[in-house]
Parts: C-alpha cells; structure tokens; sequence
C-alpha cells in the first residue's frame, strides 16, 4: 500500500506586492517540498484585512499572489491552491479556538506588539486575534509541517499551544504542527536598514525588491544597498548589509558562503553588486513573464481557485466537524 504523504500547509496574505523576503524564505521552499508532501498553499485574503485593504486592490492582489505560487513552480495539479475566504471552516474554527486562547498569550506576540505601537488604541482586534485565525488554517488540514520565514516562529507555537491544549482538553484531535524555517532565506533583510526585515510594507521602495520589480529596478535597488566602508566581501555580523546580499546570492544560486567569500577576494563591493542583481534577475525574470501570462487568464485562474476550494472544504470541514462534536454542540441531522 502506498504510505500517506505527511501535509503541508502555509500561505501569504494578499495585502501588498510580494517581496524577495516572501520568495526566498517561502514560496521557493515550497517548490521544493511539493513533490515529497501533500500540500496547500493557501492566499489569506481573511489575514489581509486585519489592515485596511482597498476592494479593488485586494482582488487584483489575490489572483496576482495565485498565479506567483503557480509561476514559481507550483503545479496545481498535484497541489491544493485556494483562497481562505473560499473555505468558511477556516473563520468558524478560527472563532473555537478563540475561546481556548488566552489574552496574555496573544497580547506576548511580538508581532502584535509592534503593530499596536504603530496604531495604537485604534488597533483592530483582528490584529490581536490574527495568530489565533492563522492556527485555525494549519489545524483544519491536519498538517504536519508549516514552511514559513523565522519571523512567524511565535505564531506557530501558539498553533502547536491550541493543538495541543485542545487535544488534552477533549481527545486526540489535531496533528501537532512542526515549523519547517530553512537554514538560508529564512529572513531576507531590509536593503536600507539591514538590522530589519524586509518587508512589504516599508514606505521607502530602495528598502524592499519586489517579485515583480523590473530589471532594471532590481539593478538600481541592489547599487543602492547600504554596504559597509570595510570593503571586503565577508559573511559576518559587523557588516550586515554584505552579509544580506551574500544570503541572497547564495540561496538564489546554491554557493556557500565561503565560496562567495573567495571569489571576491580582494575586490570591492562593485562586481559583487552587479552579481548579486543579475542572479536575482535571472531568478525573477522567467517568474514575472508567467506570472503577467497567468493573471490575464482569468478563466483558468478561476478553474484552479474552484477545484482547490472544493478540496480544502471537504478536508476543512471533516476537521470542523469533529471539533463540533467534541465541544458539544448539537449535529444537525442531514
Ligand atoms: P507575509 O508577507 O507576512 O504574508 O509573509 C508570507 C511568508 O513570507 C511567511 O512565511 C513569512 O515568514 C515570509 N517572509 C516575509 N518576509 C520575509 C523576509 N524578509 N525574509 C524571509 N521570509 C519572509
Ligand atoms: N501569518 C503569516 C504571515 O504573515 C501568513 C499565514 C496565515 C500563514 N496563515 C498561515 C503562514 C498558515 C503559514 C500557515 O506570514
């Protein structure tokens, strides 16, 4: 009998262009892991609008992130691709395991933290119950490993937490999810300020490169990447601006650091640059020519996101059901 692939789960929210941070430390990962698991890559359009998203935006953004996970190397056919908001389970099981979450276990994330800094009292409480919806999505389909970048750490042992506070609480329920964070990529950083995070939502546009940013805008974003006077091509932490781009260049091409190291040797930052551009180009130009193919078939993007929502539904909801019955809510009879 053939053994049952061990499940994926994990997903990136449509509520900005997706970076080389979101590349590098997920969807490339997944690429490599389809063939050997059972996978949903799911688009967390319900996560997207714990901040204020336009309409027309959040749509366009939905089917864009689709199609990269296709572009990238997805196939579809052997993989489960939907859309959150397609699978009602995932905000009603979000809703159970709310009530088995506490506030000082929620209000310790540090993601949350940084965020109410930002916007203070008016902070919408989807922020503070963000985590809560995101254990929701890894629990429903029973999943055993979750690639994600480091910085979603925290929030996979909150989901680890609920799963097995549940478990104990009722019976063997849920799956005990494990991160998967890979040695390289798993934190891309900020090109400006190389002591953050790249991310999405930075205003200033030099900090971040986008999946779908131009050649040339690549070329000019890398040139202006805050380096370092020391002017030796180093992997260490004294020189964190070097030290990002030789993550990148070596998760993009598979060098080591040290190789790297040796083949700038006694060079400035010049070479190195324009290398470091152009094996991202290579990397990001096949994608974005798929991608820009995809987005215009509307038909097929329809037919993937319809098949993918009929799988995760009936997967979802056998999981729901069973977190019904074991809380003691009435099954209504068919
Ligand atoms: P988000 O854009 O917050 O929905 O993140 C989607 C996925 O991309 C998650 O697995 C993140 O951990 C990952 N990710 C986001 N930014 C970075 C980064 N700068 N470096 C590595 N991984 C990242
Ligand atoms: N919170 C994740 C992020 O911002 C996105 C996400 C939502 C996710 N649900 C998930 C990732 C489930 C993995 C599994 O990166």
């Amino acid at each position: 009998m053939e053994e049952k692939k061990k499940v994926i789960f994990s997903g990136i929210q449509p509520s900005g262009q997706l970076t080389l941070g979101n590349y590098l430390g997920a969807i490339k990962n997944w690429v490599k892991l389809q063939e050997e698991y059972d996978c949903y890559f799911c688009v967390v359009d319900l996560h997207a609008i714990t901040v204020k998203q336009e309409p027309k935006d959040l749509r366009t953004r939905t089917l864009e992130v689709m199609s990269i996970y296709m572009a990238a190397g997805i196939d579809p056919e052997k993989n489960t691709i939907f859309i959150q908001s397609h699978v009602p389970a995932h905000s009603e099981a979000a809703w159970l395991l709310n009530c088995y979450s506490y506030m000082g276990e929620l209000g310790r994330m540090t993601q949350y933290k940084d965020k109410s800094q930002k916007y203070g009292e008016s902070i919408a409480s989807g922020l503070f119950n963000y985590p809560v919806l995101m254990a929701a999505d890894i629990l429903l389909y029973q999943t055993d490993l979750v690639p994600v970048g480091s910085d979603q750490k925290q929030h996979l042992e909150l989901a680890r937490d609920l799963a097995q506070r549940f478990n104990n609480l009722y019976s063997e329920t849920f799956v005990v999810p494990d991160p998967y964070i890979s040695k390289t990529g798993a934190k891309i950083m900020d090109l400006q300020d190389p002591t953050k995070k790249m991310s999405k939502s930075d205003d200033n546009p030099n900090s971040f490169i986008l999946i779908m940013d131009p050649p040339e805008v690549i070329r000019k974003k890398v040139s202006r990447a805050v380096t370092d006077s020391i002017g030796a091509v180093k992997y260490t932490d004294e020189q964190p601006g070097v030290k990002n781009l030789m993550t990148i260049l070596s998760t993009i091409t598979g060098e080591s650091f040290e190789e790297i190291e040796k083949k700038y040797e006694g060079q400035g930052y010049a070479q190195f640059k324009k290398d470091v551009a152009e094996a991202i180009v290579a990397e990001l130009e096949p994608i974005q020519i798929k991608v820009k193919e995809l987005v215009a078939n509307k038909a097929y993007l329809e037919s993937i996101y319809k098949a993918g929502a009929e799988k995760a539904n009936y997967i979802a909801n056998k999981t729901l059901r069973k977190m019904q019955k074991k809380i003691g809510f009435i099954p209504v009879s068919k």
